[in-house]
């Protein structure tokens, strides 16, 4: 239902916001909850184009508009062309995260060439690109926020080479984001998720209760936990260049 309420209130009244790999998990969690703070929102998806028109209805629901955009984030057209595509659709940009990523865990000796190329491609490359395009679109006081991952302050055990060195970069590129784009009022800030209960890594799964125990709270966060943190990000002035934990202590 839409209230007039709803459509005239909200620390992201007026905002757009583009969150890849919007249709589920973290992603999912984060447009809604950027919608219910008054932006408008974009999500990108690869294959849930289902679960991508889901998260659009939830978004009107809150009064605001949505759209949901198909786009790899491994392919540079596709990663840059989302940030166009958002910007042309809903009239502007003024918030990315960063969301959209892939987990390929497994001992150094089995990961393939394939498995290095693509986990690059995504989680680096498809972020970069999508930064880069971002940056030169967004209106002063733009805000930029990356999906990083515990592993990188922490590697609490084997097979985490590929992703950690992925998620690792992401801190590099979000400093120099920062230094770059700080004159223009634009922040660029990276949030690490600890286990959180999603399809990628799923609280009743079989390595569940092993990561669980390596927190200090003893349990999986919830998506809507790390998207009330990037909802925060969306709105400070004063953080940039940070790297922001919401990972129950993993990294105590
Ligand atoms: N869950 C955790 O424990 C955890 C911990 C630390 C960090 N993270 C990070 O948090 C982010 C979200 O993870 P999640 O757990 O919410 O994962 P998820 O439940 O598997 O959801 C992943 C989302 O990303 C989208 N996506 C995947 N590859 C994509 C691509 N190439 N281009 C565009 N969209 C793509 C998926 O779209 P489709 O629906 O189309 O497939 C889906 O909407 C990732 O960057 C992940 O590395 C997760």
């Amino acid at each position: 239902m839409t209230t007039t309420h709803a459509k005239t209130h909200g620390t992201l009244h007026g905002k757009v916001a583009l969150v890849t790999g919007g249709g589920r998990g973290i992603g999912a969690a984060t447009a809604v909850r950027l919608a219910r703070e008054g932006a408008d929102v974009a999500v990108t998806y690869v294959n849930g184009k289902e679960a991508a028109e889901d998260v659009v209805r939830r978004v009107e629901a809150l009064g605001r508009r949505a759209v949901a955009l198909r786009a790899d984030s491994g392919d540079a057209a596709e990663a840059a062309g989302a940030v166009e595509r958002a910007e042309e659709l809903l009239g502007g940009l003024d918030v990315l995260v960063n969301n959209a990523g892939v987990g390929v865990l497994g001992p150094l000796e089995d990961l393939s060439l394939a498995d290095v190329d693509r986990v690059l491609a995504v989680n680096v490359r498809g972020v970069f690109l999508t930064s880069q395009a971002a940056a030169a679109r967004m209106r002063p006081g733009g805000r930029i926020i990356t999906i990083g991952t515990c592993m990188t302050q922490r590697v609490p055990g084997p097979g985490g080479t590929l992703y950690a060195t992925s998620k690792s970069a992401l801190v590099g590129l979000t400093k120099a984001l920062a230094r770059e784009l700080g004159a223009r009022g634009i922040t660029a800030n990276i949030v690490h998720p600890g286990p959180t209960d999603t399809d990628m890594n799923p609280a009743d799964g079989p390595y569940a209760a092993a990561q669980a125990a390596m927190t200090a709270v003893g349990r999986f966060g919830t998506p809507d936990e790390v998207a009330s943190t990037v909802a925060h990000l969306a709105t400070a002035e004063y953080v940039t260049g940070a790297e922001i934990a919401v990972d129950g202590g993993h990294a105590a």
